[in-house]
């Protein structure tokens, strides 16, 4: 029996993200540029095609609530928001210690955003690929948010293929909220209003505020920061710094010793958390501010940033 066309699309879509991939795809809220979540080297390709200056963590993208306990802790509170899955809410919770996702995703947290995207076409390409897949909106940094698919193929000159599934139903991006034992807070406001969170779970939902520890997208405060004290832009370290190099030289660890930001964008969260266990003070390498570069210098110098 022969296959309908749209199998046959999907199935191609998902070798494509198989092979470490990027591909557009239709959610129910915006187009999504998606990769494989457990390969940095495919997560990567979503920041340089976006032209992303900074790394960000990105929304993983699955099936169902079985696929997100495989990657996520589900507390007894976690899963009754996950009523509202497939639909328009991230929930942002602490990763499993087995979850096998890419430190770019997570950009060094140890926590996870993942929803369920209420969308045919989505579902079957996550499950047809077998992978969770990480997605931020399919547009340029900086550009809006697509809601057909060519508004995609406009915006990346047709270079990255884009399973159409006709017009997003919201036009608006997910609501985040992180489960924090008894507490919700909302991260960024959405597709799903605050109102029925807080009818289902019968208490309030907190605002997170710039400068909270875990602050809303767009405030950006949410990212990875050793305890180690940093200092950046440094050609040698002092006594008692762990070195982490960037290009030829002695380094206690080095991001990429043939100086490919690539590479060093791989390496930038695990080595920082390797150097974080044993060092009280770490010395990076100036890294050179083009392509990758900008995005892994934003993310020095918020590690780097005052915290209190
Ligand atoms: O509707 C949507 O959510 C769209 C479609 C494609 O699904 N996706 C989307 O993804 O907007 P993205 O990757 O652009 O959203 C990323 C935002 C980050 O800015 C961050 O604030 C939040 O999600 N986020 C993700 N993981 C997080 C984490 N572990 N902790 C705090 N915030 C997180
Ligand atoms: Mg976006």
């Amino acid at each position: 029996m022969s296959r309908a066309p749209v199998d046959v699309e999907i199935e191609r879509f998902a070798a494509l993200l198989r092979a470490g991939e990027i591909v557009a795809f239709p959610t129910e809220t915006v187009y999504g540029l998606g990769a494989d979540a457990t390969s940095s080297d495919a997560v990567l390709k979503i920041y340089e095609t976006k032209g992303r200056p900074r790394f960000n963590p990105l929304i993983v993208h699955v099936a169902d609530l079985e696929m997100a306990k495989s990657l996520v802790e589900m507390s007894p509170l976690a899963e009754k928001l996950a009523r509202f899955w497939p639909g328009p809410l991230t929930l942002v919770l602490p990763k499993r210690k087995d979850a096998t996702l890419s430190d770019l995703v997570t950009a060094g947290l140890d926590t996870v955003g993942v929803r369920v995207p209420d969308h045919p076409l989505a579902l079957a390409l996550i499950r047809a690929a077998g992978l969770p897949l990480a997605a931020p909106s399919a547009n340029r940094s900086g550009k809006l948010s697509p809601t057909t698919a060519a508004q995609v193929r406009t915006a990346f000159a047709g270079l990255v293929p884009v399973l159409d599934g006709g017009p997003s139903q919201s036009g608006v991006e997910s609501t985040i909220l992180a489960v924090d034992g008894d507490t919700v807070t909302q991260l960024r406001a959405g597709a799903l209003a605050r109102e029925e969170i807080e009818a289902l779970l019968g208490q309030p939902v907190a605002l997170a505020k710039a400068g909270d520890a875990i602050a809303a997208p767009g405030m950006l405060a949410s990212h990875y920061a050793p305890n180690a004290k940093l200092r950046l832009n440094a050609t040698s370290p002092r006594p008692g710094e762990a070195y982490l190099g960037f290009g030829s030289g002695q380094a206690t660890l080095n991001l990429s010793p043939t100086g490919d930001l690539r590479e060093a964008a791989r390496n930038l969260f695990s080595m920082l958390h390797e150097l974080d266990a044993s060092a009280a003070a770490i010395a990076v390498a100036p890294i050179p501010h083009t392509g990758l570069g900008e995005a892994i210098n934003d993310r020095l110098k918020r590690a780097a940033a005052p915290r209190d």
